[in-house]
């Protein structure tokens, strides 16, 4: 899609849809009323009416309208002040723009509101975004498509206003709304097209157009790494698993490292202690950590920040076989601590416990890892709430403000110290179930061997990385969450 950011009346904007926000306190003023005037007072009785209120996210469509040069109008509500925020922005612009993008080939044209809580090059960053992100559905399977990329967009700004920062705005919008579709479209793809070896292959391609490093440890750097939890993971598949790790470096020297790391089972089976159908039914989602850390290099080196950042991905598959991992295994992980199992499902601690490891030795300042890890997350926080887990305040304090910053949200959960009881083991140093209360905190605390006293926070995304239903203003699958939130935190990073 193409876009192009001027200065245009919203009246002289020539598309097939021209998209208005409107505030919930709006007045007839301004371009509102050079678009009331020429709509012969539409507005006003609209408004006198009750059926132009303003609410968040409610929309109003005019179509066939007469006296603007768009064919269609549809009015957005933005809301009362508290609620233009990232995130009540973002859902008013995605339920608008996602009305539109169920046709094929279609031209909109947005005004850039002012004058809200939020600004406008925020507004125009985060319109861009969603210009982006509407376009794209679940259809990579479908002959019929649910929606349909733009074919252009014009966003329209308030005369006066400084083009060059919007412009500027609405690519850094463009380049986040791109990484939220690549976590997106990989979260969506199935389990047998996406798999740890074409996993590592669509990280390979991607590093390549946007100049990242990239290496892939294939199984016998895998062995040689010792990261044997992880293999003992992928041991049931007929898959062959992968490391991934990706480098952007375009900080000035003696800046602090930052490394993201995610989990990537790109089918999570349950293994030996298999699933049953309805919980397996999703489990190709189980990449979401990977899918975001790719998301994310992209965009940072896109946007070209100022900063040092490591990516690594896990990739493995969870699988019943005769060569699976057992119960009652024990692994030597590659930092030397011994695992007893006792559930294959809780594999995502496995896989993450080495390349964390891994992330420490390469020598870093800060982690952050994302994992679909457990349910007992979802549980505790429902299905749109990110669970952060830290060793270090200062630290998770800089992920929780970027996470509000971008409106995703996301909820500090306890890390004390008695939770250890939970994952003793009689044979080994620890084991990877912490039994059935606070399980999240459990699988958080198993993690916590592995970082060497890192500052680190452990991001739990096993409910919001995948939306079971679509709704007006997001589409069921993958999501991309915490992508923005993860540029959010490079773009501002500070040792802590
Ligand atoms: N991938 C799952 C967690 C999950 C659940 C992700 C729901 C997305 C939606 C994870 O590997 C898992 O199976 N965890 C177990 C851990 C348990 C066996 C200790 C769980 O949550 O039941
Ligand atoms: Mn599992
Ligand atoms: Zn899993």
């Amino acid at each position: 899609m193409s876009w192009q950011l001027d200065a245009t009346p919203w009246i002289s904007a020539d598309a097939e849809w021209l998209i208005v926000g409107v505030p919930e306190t709006f007045e007839l003023t301004g371009s509102y009323a050079s678009l009331d005037k020429a709509l012969a007072g539409q507005m006003t009785r609209l408004k006198e009416t009750g059926d132009l209120t303003g609410k968040l996210a409610e929309t109003v469509a005019l179509r066939g309208v007469q006296g603007i040069k768009a064919r269609r109008l549809l009015f957005v509500g933005l809301g009362k002040g508290d609620q233009q925020t990232e995130a009540g922005l973002n859902k008013a612009f995605l339920t608008a723009i996602r009305q539109i993008t169920s046709k094929t080939q279609q031209t909109v044209a947005v005004a850039i509101p002012s004058g809200l809580t939020s600004t406008p090059a925020a507004i125009t960053r985060i319109i861009a975004s969603a210009l982006q992100i509407s376009g794209e559905g679940q259809d990579l399977y479908r002959v019929e498509r649910a929606r349909y990329p733009l074919a252009s967009a014009q966003l329209l700004a308030d005369t006066g206003s400084d083009l060059t920062a919007l412009r500027a705005a609405a690519t850094e919008g463009t380049v986040i709304g791109d990484a939220v579709n690549l976590a997106r479209e990989l979260v969506n793809q199935p389990p047998s097209v996406l798999f740890p070896v074409s996993f590592a292959q669509r990280a390979e391609k991607v590093a390549a157009e946007c100049g990242l490093k990239c290496e892939i440890f294939d199984e016998p750097r895998l062995r040689q790494e010792r990261m044997n939890a992880l293999l003992a993971v992928n041991q049931g598949s007929v898959q062959a698993p992968r490391v991934v790790v990706l480098e952007y470096n375009q900080a000035p020297a003696g800046s602090p490292t930052l490394t993201i790391v995610g989990k990537g089972v790109t089918f999570d089976s349950g293994g030996l202690s298999l699933k049953p159908t309805d919980s397996m039914l999703t489990m190709k989602c189980d990449m979401a950590g990977a899918a975001t850390v790719l998301g994310t290099m992209q965009a940072i080196a896109k946007l070209k920040l100022p900063v040092h950042v490591r990516g690594l991905m896990g990739l493995v598959e969870n699988m019943p076989s005769g060569s699976a991992f057992k119960l009652g295994d024990v692994m030597h992980a590659r930092n030397g601590v011994t695992i007893e199992n006792q559930n294959t499902d809780a594999e995502g601690r496995l896989v993450l416990a080495d390349v964390l490891s891994y992330a420490v030795d390469q020598g870093t300042d800060c982690i952050v890892d994302l994992a679909t890890l457990t349910g007992a997350c979802v549980v505790a926080l429902g299905e749109e709430v990110v669970g952060a887990f830290s060793n270090n305040q200062g630290w998770c304090d800089q992920l929780l403000g970027a996470a509000a910053r971008m409106g995703e949200d996301t909820w500090q959960m306890p890390m004390w110290d008695h939770f250890n009881e939970l994952i003793k083991s009689e044979i080994a140093d620890i084991r990877n179930t912490g039994g059935r209360w606070g399980g999240a905190i459990t699988a958080a605390k198993f993690l916590e061997k592995f970082v060497g006293g890192k500052p680190w926070v452990h991001l739990d995304i096993a409910g919001p990385a995948f939306a079971g239903s679509t709704k007006p203003h997001r589409e069921g699958g993958g999501t991309g969450v915490m992508v923005k939130t993860l540029v959010e935190l490079a773009r501002t990073f500070k040792k802590p």
